[in-house]
């Protein structure tokens, strides 16, 4: 059975043929009676499918489907030197080598968080593998990158690929060789979920454009490993929980073929195409079946159908079986394994209980990786990441002076601006402002706890409970909301380590020395004393999201009180969030004193520097929400928080909703939100015209034959001129382009994020969840005032197609597309339509 095809029990087919046969007295008897139940009886199936209609899922059997055998790595495309070269090596090694390049081994020598087996005979001293996507975590001279979400608040694909490179950089110099991101999952199904900041907004293809960009620059320098795989959309039951004897399992995300395609494979397969070295597997199970072990997931959609040529790792500790494991297609367990340590592979392929060819495919992958992105070349591994930053060390410098203006810049285009009335911001020369709440102002410490710093969450005071909530993966009871101090990335493993933080506080005030303004400020009190003659109220409030809990809600009630009792004694309040996620404002916005509002998301080292830039005018805002903001919590539905186990060993969450989530879902169910995906204003205004297309994109005929990845035939792949990394190649061809001309209307230079959305024909959904347009290009683009630039979209055979269930392919369906560009999901000047020819 194909994942996700749905498959309705015998129990609950049973109603539909009750009553089939009566004896012919007891008709008589009882004609209208029999009559009337008769109606009913036909009446019940219809009822049954409309419940089914909207509830279908509920009646699925979600079980994923075994997929063997694991294709073999072969050395596609440009891996074909590397794969020669380990053969090789690992034509040399013994079975036990095989087996220990397999798996991660305790070395208290170095701060890497992960260090795997070596062949040191060979020459193969074993990798360092370290967290993560924004930047090195947990040691000295390295940055503080803008974290994930800010970059998706960015829409610059340029800035993307910069970050990463200088990231990278940092990462090499350190000796790392495996730098553990960029994260495109979770995406951000659950409005709540704790890791979605790490992502880049809630948006397939917003993933997969910037995620792409951010493995491209990584890999200048070390491997990438692409995290989590795949539907890791809640920090709730995210490890399995054992007490006693029982255990309750990770939760299932369970989801049909088609949103798994269109939804949560899509941006793993944009970096899978531009080469990612390395896939780490998820702590989730997928339709039943933990990731790590899941063969449909890995050798099905990762080593079959995207025809990845790297290597899989699980997530640490998500490893839960060995020859399970092995066979569905992972390649290495982190941080240890008591499934795959002591020679347990060996001893497996030895009983033919695991394939040899599996064992060497392992090994080869992993060895073809390391040469593959010159880790043959790379320093001593984990040589400048001290085990103990407390304890003497060498220093190992890794930032690089060059780095210094795309991290102000990263910092600067995550800012959305929301709001921005009677000419609030740019801020004009002031004789007084004022500046309140913990946010503006440096946190109290950043020193390691107990020699590095374990997760980050230094700066959160987690009480002895939440703690031994964590030790024993129970979600947390009361998770924090906020955090003291300037928020500048979230907690966990996608923290990174700034070598300072510019606060508001500071980069305001170093700008009173210029201008002469004069300062009040309160970090501390909900209901600060506001000096009168103040001209403008500063306020920070932050929003705290971190690993391993997902969000206690969208709002805090403290920051809400503060704003709302400093815009009742100043009528100029101007707010901005630093937010780990999305955040409601609905406590305040109608406030008519809070006059502007920015949020201003994780920028890392930077962030107040970059605030102060655009507070004072020197750049116009560009950022753009990755995500929608609702008016209230309610709003988001099923989607606001994550699925709760309610007492289940075997905590499941079914993705029902489909493929819409977040924007989408919103157009589905015609909620308006308080700010749309794709929202954000600048200091200038920008006009549309001319909208143009040239598309020409064929429907995929009936009879057009597609490689199949089934049971048992997944390694067609290297016959195969038609695939390469990330599929079938075609996918990415060029249908054609969409231009439109953007004017800049106002006085100053700006950056405009012009963004396409298509709405694929109706048909194409299996699900009953109404298709809604979808984005499908974006460009930023830097504007003059009077000044008219044109932007352009390519279109590629992907971006038109739909997953066919039946078909197991991508396809072009035969009708008509509308096109929209414009500013936002909701205000799309420009439209057209084009159909695709036969
Ligand atoms: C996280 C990963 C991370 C790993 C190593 C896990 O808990 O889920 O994202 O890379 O730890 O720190």
């Amino acid at each position: 059975m194909d994942q996700g095809e749905p498959t309705v029990s015998g129990s609950e087919k049973t109603p539909f043929l009750q009553g089939k046969s009566k004896p012919v007295a007891f008709y008589q008897r009882h004609k209208v009676l029999v009559i009337g139940a008769a109606i009913m009886i036909c009446l019940l199936p219809l009822l049954g499918l409309l419940a089914l209609r909207n509830r279908h899922a509920h009646a699925m059997n979600w079980t994923s489907p075994i997929t063997y055998p694991s294709p073999q790595g072969y050395g596609a495309g440009n891996w074909s030197a590397s794969y020669d070269k380990a053969r090789v090596m690992v034509g040399n090694m013994s079975l036990e080598e095989m087996n220990n390049v397999t798996l991660g081994v305790p070395d208290p020598s170095n701060g890497c968080v992960g260090v795997s087996g070596g062949a040191p005979r060979l020459g193969f001293p074993g990798f360092c593998l370290h967290d993560a996507g924004n930047g090195v975590r947990n040691t000295d001279g390295v940055s503080g990158f803008a974290s994930g979400i800010h970059i998706g608040a960015s829409w610059n694909a340029t800035l993307a690929y910069e970050r990463a490179v200088f990231m990278g950089a940092e990462f090499k110099r350190k000796g790392v060789n495996v730098a553990l991101g960029p994260v495109v999952g979770p995406i951000g199904r659950v409005a709540e979920g704790g890791r979605n900041w790490e992502g880049m907004g809630a948006d397939p293809y917003l993933n997969g454009i910037l995620g792409a960009q951010s493995v491209l620059g990584l890999q200048e320098s070390v491997i990438a490993s692409v995290k989590h795989f795949v539907g890791n959309e809640q920090e709730t039951n995210r490890n399995p929980i054992s007490n006693n004897g029982d255990t309750i399992l990770s939760q299932s995300a369970n989801l049909d073929d088609q949103t798994m395609h269109e939804m949560y494979l899509w941006p793993f397969q944009e970096l899978l195409r531009v080469g990612a070295g390395c896939v780490m597997c998820s702590y989730n199970r997928i339709n039943s079946t933990y990731a790590c072990e899941n063969s449909k997931a890995m050798n099905g959609f990762l080593k079959g159908e995207m025809n990845f040529q790297g290597f899989v790792v699980s997530d640490w500790a998500g490893q839960h079986s060995g020859v399970p494991s092995a066979n569905a297609g992972l390649d290495m367990a982190m941080p240890t394994t008591t499934y795959w340590n002591e020679r347990q592979l060996e001893n497996a392929v030895n009983s033919g209980a695991v394939n040899k060819t599996r064992l060497i495919d392992m090994a080869t992958r992993i060895i073809a990786t390391w040469y593959h992105f010159g880790q043959d070349q790379a320093l001593p591994l984990g040589g400048g990441l001290p085990a103990n930053l407390l304890m003497p060390h060498n220093y190992t410098e890794a930032k690089d002076p060059a780095s210094r203006s795309s991290l102000l810049q990263q910092a600067i285009e995550g800012h959305v601006l929301v709001k921005n009335i009677r000419g609030a911001l740019p801020l004009k020369q002031m004789k007084v402002i004022s500046i309140f709440g913990s946010d503006a102002v440096q946190q109290t410490s950043f020193v390691p706890n107990g020699g590095l710093f374990p997760q980050n969450w230094e700066a959160i005071t987690l009480q002895g409970p939440m703690l031994n909530e964590i030790a024993s993966n129970s979600p947390l009871s009361s998770p924090p909301g906020t955090m003291n101090g300037t928020l500048v990335v979230g907690g966990g493993s996608g923290s990174n380590t700034p070598p300072y933080i510019s606060t508001p506080f500071d980069a305001i005030q170093a700008r009173t020395y210029e201008n002469g303004t004069a300062i009040f400020f309160d970090s501390a009190s909900t209901d600060p004393a506001v000096v009168s003659s103040s001209e403008a109220c500063l306020v920070f409030i932050n929003e705290y999201s971190s690993e391993v809990w997902d969000r206690p809600s969208l709002a805090d009630e403290d920051s809400d009180t503060l704003v709302s009792n400093v815009a009742a004694k100043c009528n100029n309040t101007i707010v901005a969030v630093h937010n780990a996620g999305i955040r409601l404002v609905d406590a305040w916005i109608d406030n008519p004193n809070v006059t502007a509002v920015l949020f201003a998301h994780l920028p890392g080292q930077d962030a107040g520097r970059a605030l102060a830039q655009i507070l004072y005018g020197d750049v116009s805002p560009s950022g753009r929400l990755p995500y929608t903001v609702a008016k209230q919590a309610s709003d988001y539905g099923n989607l606001l928080g994550p699925c709760q186990a309610h007492g289940s060993k075997s905590p499941r969450c079914d993705f029902i909703e489909g493929t819409n989530i977040d924007y989408r879902a919103f157009l589905a169910r015609n909620i308006t939100p308080r700010y749309e995906f794709g929202y954000g204003l600048t200091y200038t205004t920008f006009v549309y015209t001319n909208l143009q297309f040239n598309v020409n994109a064929t429907a995929t005929p009936d009879d057009a034959v597609f490689p199949v990845w089934t049971n048992g035939t997944t390694d067609q792949n290297s016959n195969n001129p038609a695939i390469g990394s990330g599929g079938l190649q075609s996918l990415f061809d060029s249908v054609g382009i969409v231009t439109a001309s953007v004017t800049n209307t106002g006085n100053m230079a700006a950056a405009e994020v012009a963004q396409l959305y298509l709405q694929i024909p109706a048909s194409t959904s299996n699900s009953s969840n109404p298709r809604t347009r979808v984005l499908r290009g974006f460009e930023k683009i830097m504007i003059e005032p009077n000044s008219t630039e044109q932007v352009t979209f390519d279109l590629r055979m992907k971006d038109v197609s739909y997953w066919n269930v039946t078909r197991q392919a991508w396809i072009v369906p035969i009708g008509e597309f509308k096109v929209f560009v414009g500013k936002s999901v909701l205000d799309l000047p420009l439209n057209g339509t084009f159909s695709t020819q036969t």
